[in-house]
Protein backbone atom coordinates (compact mmCIF):
# COMPACT_ATOMS: atom_id res chain seq x y z
CA UNK A 1 0.00 0.00 0.00
CA UNK A 2 1.26 3.56 -1.27
CA UNK A 3 2.34 5.41 2.36
CA UNK A 4 1.22 8.81 3.11
CA UNK A 5 3.74 12.18 3.98
CA UNK A 6 2.99 13.23 7.02
CA UNK A 7 4.17 17.00 8.37
CA UNK A 8 3.30 16.75 12.38
CA UNK A 9 3.03 19.97 14.12
CA UNK A 10 3.97 20.53 17.59
CA UNK A 11 4.46 22.51 21.16
CA UNK A 12 5.98 20.65 23.62
CA UNK A 13 6.24 16.80 24.70
CA UNK A 14 5.34 14.63 21.61
CA UNK A 15 4.17 11.66 23.31
CA UNK A 16 1.43 11.89 20.43
CA UNK A 17 4.17 11.99 17.72
CA UNK A 18 6.43 9.22 19.75
CA UNK A 19 3.45 6.92 19.40
CA UNK A 20 2.65 7.95 15.85
CA UNK A 21 6.33 7.10 15.25
CA UNK A 22 6.16 4.01 16.83
CA UNK A 23 3.51 2.64 15.52
CA UNK A 24 4.92 3.82 11.57
CA UNK A 25 8.09 1.70 12.76
CA UNK A 26 6.44 -1.36 13.61
CA UNK A 27 4.23 -1.73 10.30
CA UNK A 28 1.30 -0.58 11.69
CA UNK A 29 0.76 2.80 10.22
CA UNK A 30 1.19 3.57 6.21
CA UNK A 31 3.05 6.33 6.82
CA UNK A 32 5.92 8.76 6.55
CA UNK A 33 6.34 11.67 8.65
CA UNK A 34 8.27 13.81 6.26
CA UNK A 35 8.73 16.77 8.82
CA UNK A 36 8.02 17.71 12.32
CA UNK A 37 7.86 21.55 12.80
CA UNK A 38 7.56 23.08 16.37
CA UNK A 39 6.74 26.76 16.87
CA UNK A 40 8.68 26.18 20.39
CA UNK A 41 12.35 25.35 20.68
CA UNK A 42 13.77 23.26 23.10
CA UNK A 43 10.87 21.00 23.33
CA UNK A 44 11.22 17.04 23.95
CA UNK A 45 8.98 16.52 21.13
CA UNK A 46 12.00 18.17 18.55
CA UNK A 47 14.25 15.80 20.42
CA UNK A 48 12.07 12.59 19.62
CA UNK A 49 12.07 13.88 15.92
CA UNK A 50 16.18 13.94 16.20
CA UNK A 51 16.38 10.29 17.65
CA UNK A 52 14.26 8.90 14.81
CA UNK A 53 16.34 10.95 12.14
CA UNK A 54 13.13 12.85 11.14
CA UNK A 55 13.72 16.48 9.77
CA UNK A 56 12.76 18.57 12.23
CA UNK A 57 12.04 22.45 11.83
CA UNK A 58 11.33 25.15 14.56
CA UNK A 59 9.38 28.40 13.60
CA UNK A 60 9.54 30.63 16.90
CA UNK A 61 6.17 31.80 16.55
CA UNK A 62 7.89 34.54 18.83
CA UNK A 63 9.21 36.06 15.83
CA UNK A 64 6.32 36.61 13.76
CA UNK A 65 3.90 39.78 15.10
CA UNK A 66 1.46 38.08 12.21
CA UNK A 67 0.15 35.39 12.40
CA UNK A 68 -0.34 34.17 8.96
CA UNK A 69 3.37 35.18 8.22
CA UNK A 70 3.95 31.76 10.40
CA UNK A 71 1.27 30.44 8.47
CA UNK A 72 3.35 30.76 5.29
CA UNK A 73 6.33 29.87 6.57
CA UNK A 74 5.18 26.62 7.96
CA UNK A 75 3.00 25.94 4.84
CA UNK A 76 5.80 26.67 2.63
CA UNK A 77 8.12 24.09 4.54
CA UNK A 78 5.29 21.32 4.59
CA UNK A 79 4.91 21.70 0.71
CA UNK A 80 8.75 21.38 0.10
CA UNK A 81 8.73 17.57 2.20
CA UNK A 82 5.72 16.90 -0.10
CA UNK A 83 3.25 16.67 3.30
CA UNK A 84 0.17 15.00 2.16
CA UNK A 85 -1.89 14.99 5.99
CA UNK A 86 -0.73 17.35 8.39
CA UNK A 87 -1.08 15.96 12.10
CA UNK A 88 -1.60 18.72 14.53
CA UNK A 89 -0.01 16.99 18.08
CA UNK A 90 -0.22 19.16 21.01
CA UNK A 91 0.36 22.14 18.73
CA UNK A 92 -1.01 24.75 20.62
CA UNK A 93 -1.61 27.71 17.90
CA UNK A 94 -4.68 28.41 15.92
CA UNK A 95 -4.25 27.84 12.16
CA UNK A 96 -5.46 30.95 9.85
CA UNK A 97 -7.07 30.52 6.62
CA UNK A 98 -4.04 30.89 4.68
CA UNK A 99 -2.98 27.50 6.11
CA UNK A 100 -6.21 26.12 6.58
CA UNK A 101 -6.71 26.55 2.55
CA UNK A 102 -3.29 25.33 1.30
CA UNK A 103 -4.06 21.65 2.60
CA UNK A 104 -8.15 22.00 2.54
CA UNK A 105 -9.51 19.18 4.40
CA UNK A 106 -6.12 17.37 4.99
CA UNK A 107 -5.52 18.59 8.61
CA UNK A 108 -6.21 16.95 11.33
CA UNK A 109 -6.11 17.79 15.36
CA UNK A 110 -5.72 16.13 18.67
CA UNK A 111 -7.96 16.79 21.11
CA UNK A 112 -8.35 15.91 25.31
CA UNK A 113 -11.72 15.98 25.77
CA UNK A 114 -14.96 14.67 24.03
CA UNK A 115 -15.62 17.25 21.89
CA UNK A 116 -17.93 19.33 21.76
CA UNK A 117 -17.74 19.76 25.35
CA UNK A 118 -14.84 21.44 26.70
CA UNK A 119 -13.44 23.15 23.66
CA UNK A 120 -10.04 25.17 24.61
CA UNK A 121 -7.07 24.61 26.91
CA UNK A 122 -6.61 22.95 30.06
CA UNK A 123 -9.79 20.97 29.19
CA UNK A 124 -9.15 17.54 30.96
CA UNK A 125 -8.67 20.03 34.63
CA UNK A 126 -11.90 21.65 32.77
CA UNK A 127 -13.47 18.35 32.54
CA UNK A 128 -12.76 16.81 36.41
CA UNK A 129 -13.78 20.10 37.81
CA UNK A 130 -17.22 19.87 36.13
CA UNK A 131 -17.81 16.63 37.67
CA UNK A 132 -18.30 14.69 34.11
CA UNK A 133 -18.42 10.60 34.72
CA UNK A 134 -16.89 10.47 31.64
CA UNK A 135 -14.54 12.16 29.51
CA UNK A 136 -12.13 11.07 26.46
CA UNK A 137 -10.78 12.30 23.64
CA UNK A 138 -11.31 13.28 19.97
CA UNK A 139 -9.60 13.21 16.35
CA UNK A 140 -11.10 16.14 14.08
CA UNK A 141 -10.08 17.92 11.00
CA UNK A 142 -9.31 21.29 11.47
CA UNK A 143 -11.56 24.40 9.95
CA UNK A 144 -11.61 28.08 11.26
CA UNK A 145 -13.18 27.65 14.36
CA UNK A 146 -10.87 26.24 17.71
CA UNK A 147 -12.31 22.37 18.17
CA UNK A 148 -15.00 22.83 15.93
CA UNK A 149 -14.18 20.82 12.88
CA UNK A 150 -15.99 17.22 11.54
CA UNK A 151 -15.11 14.73 14.15
CA UNK A 152 -13.27 11.44 12.80
CA UNK A 153 -13.20 9.03 16.14
CA UNK A 154 -13.48 9.62 19.58
CA UNK A 155 -12.84 7.69 23.00
CA UNK A 156 -14.63 7.53 25.98
CA UNK A 157 -12.78 7.14 29.43
CA UNK A 158 -14.25 7.06 32.77
CA UNK A 159 -13.53 9.40 35.11
CA UNK A 160 -13.27 8.13 39.20
CA UNK A 161 -14.00 9.46 42.85
CA UNK A 162 -10.72 9.30 43.63
CA UNK A 163 -9.13 10.69 40.37
CA UNK A 164 -7.57 13.64 40.36
CA UNK A 165 -7.17 15.87 37.40
CA UNK A 166 -3.59 14.41 36.46
CA UNK A 167 -4.52 11.06 36.97
CA UNK A 168 -7.48 11.74 34.33
CA UNK A 169 -5.25 13.24 31.71
CA UNK A 170 -3.01 10.34 31.70
CA UNK A 171 -5.94 7.97 30.94
CA UNK A 172 -7.17 10.20 28.20
CA UNK A 173 -3.39 10.55 26.88
CA UNK A 174 -3.17 6.84 26.86
CA UNK A 175 -6.04 6.17 24.42
CA UNK A 176 -5.13 9.35 22.36
CA UNK A 177 -2.28 8.18 21.44
CA UNK A 178 -4.34 4.80 19.90
CA UNK A 179 -7.01 6.98 17.86
CA UNK A 180 -4.59 9.24 16.65
CA UNK A 181 -2.81 6.85 14.59
CA UNK A 182 -6.15 4.75 14.50
CA UNK A 183 -7.69 7.98 12.26
CA UNK A 184 -4.31 8.44 10.13
CA UNK A 185 -4.13 5.15 8.66
CA UNK A 186 -8.14 5.19 8.11
CA UNK A 187 -6.94 8.75 5.65
CA UNK A 188 -4.31 6.32 4.70
CA UNK A 189 -6.92 4.39 3.55
CA UNK A 190 -8.46 6.57 1.57
CA UNK A 191 -11.57 5.53 3.93
CA UNK A 192 -12.69 8.83 5.14
CA UNK A 193 -15.41 11.08 3.25
CA UNK A 194 -16.54 14.54 4.98
CA UNK A 195 -20.07 15.26 4.08
CA UNK A 196 -20.68 18.90 5.88
CA UNK A 197 -20.28 18.37 9.89
CA UNK A 198 -20.52 14.11 9.64
CA UNK A 199 -17.33 11.80 8.40
CA UNK A 200 -18.21 8.98 6.87
CA UNK A 201 -15.75 5.79 7.29
CA UNK A 202 -15.97 2.99 5.11
CA UNK A 203 -16.41 -0.31 6.24
CA UNK A 204 -16.10 0.70 9.81
CA UNK A 205 -17.02 -1.68 12.71
CA UNK A 206 -19.26 -0.83 15.63
CA UNK A 207 -18.43 -0.87 19.29
CA UNK A 208 -18.56 -3.62 20.60
CA UNK A 209 -20.05 -2.11 23.84
CA UNK A 210 -22.64 -0.66 23.16
CA UNK A 211 -23.92 1.58 26.61
CA UNK A 212 -21.56 2.38 29.59
CA UNK A 213 -22.88 3.57 32.81
CA UNK A 214 -20.14 4.94 35.22
CA UNK A 215 -21.28 3.89 38.27
CA UNK A 216 -22.63 0.87 36.97
CA UNK A 217 -26.00 0.49 36.86
CA UNK A 218 -27.30 -1.63 40.30
CA UNK A 219 -30.82 -2.64 39.14
CA UNK A 220 -32.11 -1.38 36.23
C1 LIG B 1 -2.38 16.19 24.30
O1 LIG B 1 -3.18 15.84 25.39
C2 LIG B 1 -3.21 16.85 23.22
O2 LIG B 1 -4.50 16.28 23.09
C3 LIG B 1 -3.31 18.24 23.73
O3 LIG B 1 -2.02 18.53 24.22
C4 LIG B 1 -1.41 17.32 24.66
C5 LIG B 1 -0.08 17.18 23.95
O4 LIG B 1 0.63 16.09 24.43
N1 LIG B 1 -3.69 19.16 22.70
C6 LIG B 1 -4.40 20.24 22.92
O5 LIG B 1 -4.82 20.57 24.01
C7 LIG B 1 -4.67 21.06 21.66
N2 LIG B 1 -5.49 22.19 21.97
P1 LIG B 1 1.87 15.53 23.62
O6 LIG B 1 2.74 16.74 23.25
O7 LIG B 1 2.57 14.65 24.65
O8 LIG B 1 1.39 14.79 22.43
Amino acid sequence: MKKINLGVLVSGSGSNLQAIIDNIESGKLDAIIRVVISNVSGVRALERAKNHNIPAVVIDHENFSIREKFDREAVAILKSHSVDLVIMAGFMKILTPVFLRAFPGKIINIHPALLPSFQGLHVQQKAFDYGVKFSGCTVHFADEGVDTGPIIIQAVVPVYGDDTAGILQQRILKEEHRIYSQAIQFYAEGRLEIDGRKVHIKDSGIMETPRMYNPPLEKF
